[in-house]
């Protein structure tokens, strides 16, 4: 096995189906540098491609039929056209697989029978949106390969119906707007009501700064129930108030909203959105006037937000995070839906492993599990790669 995710795809292809692909697709994970649970309250998010990809190589077959062999389990799972009648057939991985498929067809695109072959270096289970990284993949190669009508700016909506509809996890639109959306040394500040994007300049490099992710290594702790619990309380709020969405309240309206909720979690929780979004369109101005490092308070701003008013953090990554700042991070965060995931620091390129190495003792003197740590640049969105 080599260590190019890439290289792999193919070995992968080659060996499970003894031929080569016709093609292979690459798309990446993601962080997301501020805006966290905005994105289904039709708010803003900032997010940015990282530089770890999931790759599919992939071929046409006859009829409606998929084949897909994974190196995460090194298995070969088929599915044909009646298996994708409704959700729940197909399970595990490969649901997002079908997912694709299925959302396509839903959609009235007649999807070309495939083998499928899928390698990734972007790891499961940390909130780096594997996820949509695998579906995007998918969903590029079978857009590729049929001719199909679907352009990059509306393939998000499609991978998301996948992960609503045939997962079944009632996630919003920002994942699947990154993997495939986003461009290298950029974030994409998307708006989540129309899907309008800017490409904001990110670049790390020549201000002499870096990002470094740090996966907690929490166990993730009913990370799927308390989501749609968040999700659903949002919802509650905005009828409350009679908007469509919370991003409907604007900042200098917040504290009349609050004064009409009765029940102080919902309070929190409406806070949290709201400041948050403005926190997105601040950091935003900031990188427009390229003063990257001062963005640093709002990360911190927002982290503080997601622990104490969304209740969306755990001790891993309150712990990291203060870690990070103490050992002279410019900011820092968790990333992701919640409940465990990564943690992102901004921090002078210098001192990158100075912070990972003052998280590592802290996690060592509170008896965590020992963390992950990566530095990244923003990378770009899904591609086809040959
Ligand atoms: C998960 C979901 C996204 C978004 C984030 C929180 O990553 O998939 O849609 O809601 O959580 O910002």
């Amino acid at each position: 096995m080599t260590d190019d995710v890439a290289a792999r795809a193919t070995a992968g292809f080659r060996s499970a189906y003894a031929g080569p692909p016709a093609g292979r697709w690459a798309a990446p994970g993601r962080a997301n540098l501020i805006g966290e649970h905005t994105d289904y309250n039709d708010g803003f998010v900032l997010p940015f491609a990282l530089p770890l990809r999931t790759v599919a190589a992939a071929a046409p077959q006859p009829g409606e039929r998929w084949t897909v062999w994974s190196e995460l389990s090194g298995e070969t799972i088929a599915f044909d056209a009646d298996e994708l009648a409704g959700p729940g057939r197909v399970t595990g991985w490969g649901a997002y697989v079908a997912g694709v498929v299925w959302a396509l067809r839903e959609a009235g695109h007649a999807v070309p029978g495939a083998r499928l072959a899928i390698a990734s270096d972007v790891p499961l289970g940390s909130g780096l949106s594997s996820s949509a990284a695998l579906e995007a993949a998918v969903l590029a190669a079978l857009v590729d390969l049929g001719g199909l009508d679907l352009p990059a700016d509306r393939q998000p909506r499609l991978a998301q119906r996948a992960e609503n509809g045939y997962v079944g996890a009632p996630t919003g639109i920002m994942d699947q707007s990154a993997v495939i959306r986003c461009r290298a040394g950029h974030a994409l500040f998307l708006d989540c009501r129309d899907e309008s994007v800017e490409h904001i300049p990110f670049d790390l490099d020549t201000s002499g700064l870096a990002v470094l992710v740090v996966d907690s290594r929490a166990p993730h702790r009913h990370a799927d129930g308390e989501y749609a619990a968040r999700r659903r309380s949002c919802e509650a709020a905005a009828g409350l108030l009679g908007v469509a969405a919370l991003r409907d309240v604007p900042t200098d309206g917040l504290a009349d909203a609050l004064a009409r909720i009765d029940d102080a979690e919902t309070r929190r929780r409406v806070r949290h959105v709201v400041t948050e979004d403005q926190r997105v369109l601040d950091t935003v101005a900031l990188l427009r006037a390229g003063k990257v490092r001062e963005i640093g308070p709002l990360l911190t701003a927002s982290h503080a937000s997601m622990r104490d008013d969304f209740e969306i953090t755990v001790p891993e990554v309150d712990t990291a995070v203060e870690a990070a700042l103490s050992a002279g991070a410019l900011g820092a965060r968790m990333t992701g839906g919640g409940f465990g995931g990564c943690v992102l620091a901004l921090v002078d390129a210098e001192r990158a492993d100075a912070v990972a190495a003052a998280v590592t003792a802290a996690y060592g003197e509170r008896g965590f599990a020992a963390p992950g740590h990566v530095t990244v640049l923003p990378g770009p969105g899904a591609t086809r790669l040959d």
